[in-house]
């Protein structure tokens, strides 16, 4: 049994949260709605995970739950409603229009907002959370009085008591650990390639995101505010973010981008600059005695089509729904929907990103069969009908199974 002595304090709640990124600090707000406390705990710093840089497209849904729940309505206001993409290659524009194909349409809304107003959402409502905690222990988890113990940032050293713990703590998850060896499966795809990101200090480019594909790789150019511009590009994901001046990465960018229209990007100071690595991954299962995986935790997908914090937020209003009837009188019984549910998402998305991934980066070594192959496939879904629609709903996102 727990050991107090070892503690400075104990406190008791329904639930404990490993993760205050948006899908725990999301869990905590759902939970906290329907009267439930909860104690979310972060290694990071509540500064640290606002000025991270991270995707900035929102499913439709995703922005409505954000205002209908009262996290914030700041997205209709600070957000962007897009009603499409542009797709580049061959030098040519294509857009997906889809409002027209699906009558949905996304919210270009970034990730550290996303986080900023639920972090603000919690101080409004009294909600615990508690960051740049160290030494995080999750025990006991098989028994239905699991454990957390942590430091805090002044080195005391703290113990919640909790029916259920939720591990949302991101792609190193430690949470998912706990799951033994042999009864765990990890479905995991590399990718030979990685994402050069940049923020500059510019005007928009394009009225909409341009995801383009040329034989020198992929690039994206994503928007943050009037002034402010998010761009990416693929690169190797051993290249050393020393070795690109500006002026190479805008040489880089432009010859991506450019083509037969003279389209050209409005170029800027570069005020940062970063390799993101990626990869496919699923942990099964997602759920092991009193702890529930959710998030990164337990599936990561490749960032084309910014399917990530989508899923994330999926999977804890799945879980919201399936935590409030295990606490409600239904059991621990209630948890067995949660995988299920969650996992259809998963694995649709998995399969759209690493299709989206596919279909616009250039694979090292590739012949010209390769690229000209890849040409048809994108000939394919701009020039049909049937094309065109699979992207727009994949892109939009599909309607959450809220009831088992
Ligand atoms: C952004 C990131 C993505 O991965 C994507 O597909 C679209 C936009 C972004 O950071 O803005």
């Amino acid at each position: 049994m727990a050991d107090a002595a070892a503690v400075d304090t104990v406190t008791s709640v329904p639930v404990a949260i490993v993760g205050a990124g948006p899908a725990g600090l999301m869990l905590a707000h759902l939970l906290g709605r329907a009267g439930i406390e909860s104690i979310a705990i972060d290694t990071r710093t509540r500064h640290e995970i606002e000025t991270t840089q991270r995707a900035g497209i929102l499913e439709a849904d995703v922005a409505r739950d954000l205002v209908e729940t009262g996290v914030s309505d700041r997205i209709l206001r600070d957000g962007d409603e897009h009603e499409g993409i542009e797709l580049r290659f061959g030098g040519r524009p294509y857009r997906i229009d889809f409002k027209e194909l699906v009558g949905e349409s996304v919210w270009l809304y970034p990730q550290t907002d996303v986080f900023i107003d639920l972090a603000a959402a919690r101080d409004r409502d009294g909600g615990t959370v508690h960051f740049g905690v160290r030494d995080t222990e999750v025990l006991d988890v098989t028994s239905e009085q699991p454990r957390v113990r942590y430091t805090a940032p002044d080195g005391t050293r703290h113990e919640i008591r909790a029916r259920y713990v939720v591990g949302a703590d991101g792609s190193r998850s430690m949470c998912r650990g706990l799951v033994p060896e042999d009864r765990r499966v990890r479905y995991t795809k590399e990718y030979p390639f990685a994402w050069f990101g940049i923020m500059t200090e510019a005007p928009a480019s394009a009225p909409e995101l341009v995801y383009a594909c040329s034989e020198h790789g992929f690039a994206l150019i994503s928007q943050r505010t009037e002034t402010v511009q998010r761009m990416y590009f693929q690169c190797d994901p051993d290249e050393p973010v020393d070795a690109w001046s500006d002026d190479r990465i805008w040489a880089t960018l432009q010859a991506r981008v450019a083509g037969e229209d003279g389209f050209r990007l409005t170029e800027g100071p570069i005020f940062e600059k970063t390799v993101l690595r990626f990869r496919s991954f699923v942990q099964e299962p997602m759920r092991w005695g009193s702890m529930v995986l959710a998030g990164d935790a337990a599936h990561t997908v490749p960032p084309t089509g910014a399917r990530g914090l989508n899923l994330a937020l999926h999977d804890v209003k799945v879980l919201a729904d399936v935590l409030l009837r295990a606490l409600g009188g239904e059991g621990a019984g209630a948890l067995e929907d949660y995988q299920s549910r969650a996992l259809q998402r998963v694995w649709r998305a998995q399969n759209f990103s690493y299709w989206m991934t596919r279909l616009l980066h250039t694979a090292p070594g590739g012949t010209p069969f390769d690229f000209r192959r890849q040409l048809g496939e994108l000939d394919n879904v701009v020039g049909t009908r049937a094309g065109r629609g699979y992207l727009a709903e994949q892109y939009t996102g599909w309607p959450t199974r809220t009831s088992a």
